[in-house]
């Protein structure tokens, strides 16, 4: 008698199993670099935004940042700190180019891919001052462990 609600059940978890890996292929934001839907040469980075990569302000309390990854350091963040300020919201745009990178502000939900022909986009505010650790968190080489960068909301 419960077999029923037993196989419904099962079917349940299998259809929110494939639900969320179908999310997380597909939801968070990683989108192709130009409107034609291809990929772009990591070798012409410099003819989007990514040819002078940083901070831009984009509305009262908005802010673009693009961020370039490769090894072994973050363009900016790496030799100089990314700088906001508080009370914002920022976007962060990410490419690589070299090899597959991570992006991750640490003690906040960014938390991307840095991939070559790619951009990863991802959306955070920031209320207070503070100063937070970037890390790369795909192996990409032997200095992998090194590459890091810094975020300051001032
Ligand atoms: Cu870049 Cu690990």
């Amino acid at each position: 008698r419960y077999e029923k609600l037993w196989t419904a059940a099962a079917l349940l978890l299998i259809v929110g199993f494939i639900a969320t890996v179908t999310y997380g292929a597909l939801g968070p934001g990683v989108t192709m670099v130009d409107d034609s839907g291809g990929t772009i040469d990591s070798g012409s980075l410099g003819e989007t935004q990514f040819g002078d990569p940083g901070v831009t302000q984009t509305g009262e309390n908005q802010y673009e940042v693009h961020v370039v990854a490769r090894q072994f350091l973050f363009q900016p963040g790496t030799g100089s700190p990314i700088r906001v300020p508080a009370n914002s919201e920022v976007t962060f745009y990410i490419t690589s180019a070299d090899v597959v990178h991570g992006f991750e502000v640490a003690g906040t939900n960014v938390n991307v891919m840095a991939v070559p022909g790619q951009v990863s986009e991802v959306t955070v505010r920031f209320d207070e001052p503070a100063q937070y650790g970037i890390v790369c968190h795909e192996y990409c080489g032997a200095a992998h462990h090194t590459m890091a960068g810094q975020l300051v909301v001032v």
